[in-house]
């Protein structure tokens, strides 16, 4: 006899600017190495807002939410490390944790979960089958490798949901521009990846931190928890006032913003903070980089950068190539990282900064709201700050 799969409300993209909450079919064990998890909270994320507006190849159907947190409700016949009512985040990357990239740490380019791809994510386009868990539970697979363990009870909650991406991939950034105490560092996106880029570079030690980016709700809290100096470029060429500011090129840099990245020549303080396909400029940020780093400094780029961008501004940029300044680039000798965070890289270790109360980024948390308000809320994170207030990272809680 076949037993009915009971069903669950979960966020479904319908298409472009159109996320609904509706009933799908609850996860199940599909592998012995799997757990199920009653999602306790999931977060929205700046990359999801690509695939919202329509920058990618993502077809109607997916169930996003690739920030996710639970409670084991059942555990696989071959786990061995997880039980029920453990409390657990998981990375955004789906990894086997035995690939050779999995085993050199690199588990954001696992070989084995996504065929023909290097990198799997849950509830992402081109990221492989996994669902996400911006809904009431979630699969996890390969669980031993990819659920970490929190302490019991409900501590903490908010900042250990940023431990799934953001927090790793802000830390991430400096870690590829290979940050090291008494460096300076040009911080380009206030978002919340930027943010935490900044919120890293504080605790690493930075001796300057730049903030740069338009939206003033964002900028202010890069002053308030970052001690980062903001630039807003709407008040002239962020490049310029950097180097003004900090009397030369500063030793690193970042990029959190990626290839949606408004153009500053295009944009006034008259725009608002959403949207604006027609003012961006895909290789503004990383040409940016080259002039305000120095030479031989380091550029690390979380930002996201696509293959292929349906409605990209251009025709080159359509199949993800861009107008890099690499002459200059090459004069200086500055290098480059660039990717996927590897969470599981740096999960363990923030975890336990946010467990001894030596890192609490639970101040970019702007939302936490039940997930039926999910199509509101990717409405308004879109806008990024409104007449209501800021949107800087919003929480979904089932
Ligand atoms: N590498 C990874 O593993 C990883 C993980 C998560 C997110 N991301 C990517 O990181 C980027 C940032 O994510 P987020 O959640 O903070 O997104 P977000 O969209 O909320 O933030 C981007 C910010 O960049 C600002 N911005 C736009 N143009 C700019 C410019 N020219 N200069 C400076 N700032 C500019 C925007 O005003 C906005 O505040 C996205 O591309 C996202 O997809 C990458
Ligand atoms: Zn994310
Ligand atoms: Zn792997």
């Amino acid at each position: 006899m076949e037993c009915q799969r009971m069903s669950m409300k979960a966020v479904v993209y319908k298409g472009e600017y159109d996320v609904t909450v509706e009933e799908v079919e609850e996860p199940e064990i599909q592998h012995p190495n799997d757990v199920i998890i009653d999602i306790t909270t999931s977060c929205i994320c700046g990359s999801d807002l690509h695939m919202y507006e329509g920058r990618t190849a993502a077809e109607p159907g997916i169930v996003f939410g690739h920030e996710n947190m639970g409670v084991v409700s059942e555990v696989g016949d071959a786990v061995s490390t997880l039980e029920t009512g453990d409390r657990v985040v998981a990375p955004f990357n789906v990894a086997c944790g035995f690939c050779e990239n999995c085993e050199d740490g690199y588990t954001g380019f696992c070989t084995n979960v996504n065929p023909g791809f290097a990198g799997g994510a849950y509830g992402y386009v081109a990221m492989g089958p996994y669902k996400g868990g911006q809904a009431e539970k979630l699969r996890i697979p390969y669980a031993d490798f990819n659920a970490l363990k929190l302490p019991e009870g409900d501590a903490h909650e908010d900042s250990f949901s940023l431990l799934a991406d953001i927090f790793p991939t802000g830390w991430h950034g400096t870690e590829l521009a290979n940050l090291e105490p008494g460096d300076s560092v040009a911080i380009f996106g206030a978002g919340p990846v930027g943010l935490m880029a900044a919120y890293s570079a504080k605790i690493k030690g930075a001796s300057e931190i730049y903030s740069i980016d338009r939206v003033p709700s964002r900028l202010e809290l890069a002053e308030e928890h970052c001690d980062a100096t903001a630039v807003n470029f709407d008040h002239g060429d962020p490049v310029e006032q950097v180097i003004d500011e900090h009397g030369g090129e500063v030793d690193k840099g970042v990029d959190a913003v990626g290839y949606q990245a408004l153009d500053p020549e295009e944009v006034s303080e008259d725009d608002d903070y959403s949207y604006q396909p027609a003012k961006e400029n895909p290789a503004v940020v990383l040409n940016q980089l080259i002039q305000v780093v120095r030479p031989t400094g380091e550029l690390g780029i979380p930002g996201l950068y696509v293959p292929s961008d349906p409605n990209a501004p251009d025709e080159m940029a359509a199949q993800g190539r861009l107008g890099i300044d690499f002459g200059k680039l090459f004069e200086k000798g500055q290098r480059l990282g660039t990717g996927q965070c590897n969470v599981k890289a740096y999960n363990r270790e923030l975890r336990d900064l946010i467990i001894e109360g030596r890192a609490d980024p639970s101040w970019v948390i702007s939302h936490r709201v039940d997930l039926e308000q999910a199509p509101e809320m990717y409405e308004r994170f879109d806008e990024r700050e409104d007449d209501d207030g800021a949107f800087t990272k919003v929480l979904l809680e089932p």
